[in-house]
């Protein structure tokens, strides 16, 4: 047995499914990864095996593994003592930053993780309109809280379906306050306003849905959200946990042309390091207390390693050329991809977007919602992402439908070369 697999079986014995997080057994090995040590875009299993890694952290490391900006950022915090639960001068800077950089940010609030910037977005949505129903798009994805743990019950493409929890254990009834519409459908979004539109306190969408892979909202849909909030009074939160900074610097709002009240953001804000950020038009973040009387607190909220790291992040993405990088990067390996799948007769599709995209086996068309992304061919998707970890190139899958996948900055022409060849042969062998 490799080390891998032992580490992850001894694990089994004392950590829950092996994992601090349930979708880390990667579904095409059937256990976790266990990685040694890492550097730009590459991984090293704890067996000394090397990945060119296009996981990249779910989308956290966009820089690229150990990144000298962001470790100097750390190792001068852990200097002067870290001292958490208290704030610093780093903290202004950071928020500075964020509002310099994204169009809806007039006030930030920074927090842990992704599910704790959406439901504290949410909460704050709610207190700022006095209202409470909140429409949501299928498939979207926002977390692990009880707010947004649901889905449709019966078929996909419906208005307004009956929903079921995601999960066990999540409380009933929830779902009397959610509204749930496929997306990109402006129309169905029109009717549920002219239905219910002075009881809506918010939409929250992934402006880019990277969740299903990548998905892009057409313009109508954009705007309709955009005026349809506005006339109803109601707020629009995009969840840019996973688009933020993916395709420059100011997101998917930036990259939309379309400013929403309310944003997420997380994953790659933290540089490798977890943070991440709730905010939006200063009057509504007013309502946050100690100022207003919506609560949002936590101990380890604005933790200063992560600002220090947070605030290198940002500086690295608004580095003039970064996102020229970027693109030149996600042209070479998409492209390559296609012809990949080309010269083996593989049906399949690539939707990217800046530095995430999605594979779609047996499809040919544009994905342009939830239900079309669930056509994919999965059983192909799994036998392909174990035949490129067992060629050197790390991806992962966590279970359910399509899934994202992504590189990072530190990544070259050469090495996505690399990664082309090594995938060649692991597609031969399909
Ligand atoms: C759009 C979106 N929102 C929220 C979350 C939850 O973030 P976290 O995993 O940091 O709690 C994710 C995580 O993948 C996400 O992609």
């Amino acid at each position: 047995m490799n080390r891998v697999v032992e580490q992850y079986k001894r694990a089994c014995n004392s950590l829950a499914g092996g994992v601090s997080s349930s979708t880390r057994v990667n579904q095409a090995l059937g256990h976790a990864m266990l990685f040694d040590r890492a550097d730009g875009c590459r991984l090293w299993d704890l067996d000394g095996r090397e990945y060119i890694d296009l996981c990249c952290s779910h989308g956290a490391t966009l820089l690229g593994h150990g990144d000298t900006r962001i470790r100097e950022a750390v190792d001068r915090t852990l200097a002067r003592g870290a001292a958490c639960s208290y704030e610093n001068e780093l903290h202004a800077e950071l928020a500075e930053l964020l509002c310099e950089t994204v169009p809806c940010l007039e006030r930030v609030r920074l927090t842990g993780s992704g599910t704790e910037a959406t439901m504290h977005c949410i909460r704050l949505a709610r207190a700022f309109t006095g209202r409470t129903k909140l429409v949501r798009f299928e498939g979207n994805f926002h977390g692990y809280h009880d707010q947004v743990m649901w889905a449709a019950a019966g078929a996909l493409g419906q208005l307004n379906p009956a929903l079921a929890p995601i999960s066990t254990g999540v409380t009933p009834g929830i779902d009397q306050h959610l509204i749930q519409i496929p997306y990109n459908r402006p129309d169905l979004l029109e009717q549920a306003f002219k239905q219910q539109g002075d009881e809506i306190a918010a939409v929250i969408c992934e402006a880019v849905y990277y969740n299903a892979g990548c998905v892009l909202p057409t313009d109508e849909f954009v705007s309709a959200m955009r005026r349809l909030t506005t006339e109803h009074g109601s707020l629009l939160i995009f969840d840019e946990i996973l688009s933020a900074f993916r395709m420059c610097a100011g997101g998917a709002q930036e990259h939309l042309g379309v400013t929403p009240d309310l944003c997420t953001i997380g994953k790659a804000v933290g540089g490798g390091y977890p943070i991440s950020v709730f905010g939006g038009r200063a009057e509504i973040m007013r309502r946050l207390m100690p100022e207003g009387d919506c609560q949002h607190s936590g101990t380890y909220n604005g933790h200063p390693v992560s600002v220090a790291a947070a605030g290198a992040a940002i500086r690295a993405f608004r580095e003039p050329g970064f996102y020229h990088g970027i693109d030149a990067i996600s042209d070479r390996l998409y492209s390559g991809l296609r012809d990949l799948f080309q010269k083996h007769g593989v049906p399949g599709r690539i939707q990217g977007l800046g530095a995430r995209f999605g594979i779609y086996f047996g499809i040919e068309h544009e994905i342009r919602d939830y239900a079309d992304s669930k056509k994919h061919d999965r059983e192909m998707m799994l036998r392909f992402i174990a035949a490129a970890i067992s060629n050197g190139v790390y991806f992962h899958d966590y279970g359910g439908g399509a899934v994202h996948h992504g590189f990072c900055a530190a990544m070259q022409d050469a090495d996505v070369d690399e990664a082309l060849s090594r995938l060649d042969r692991a597609i031969a062998t399909l």
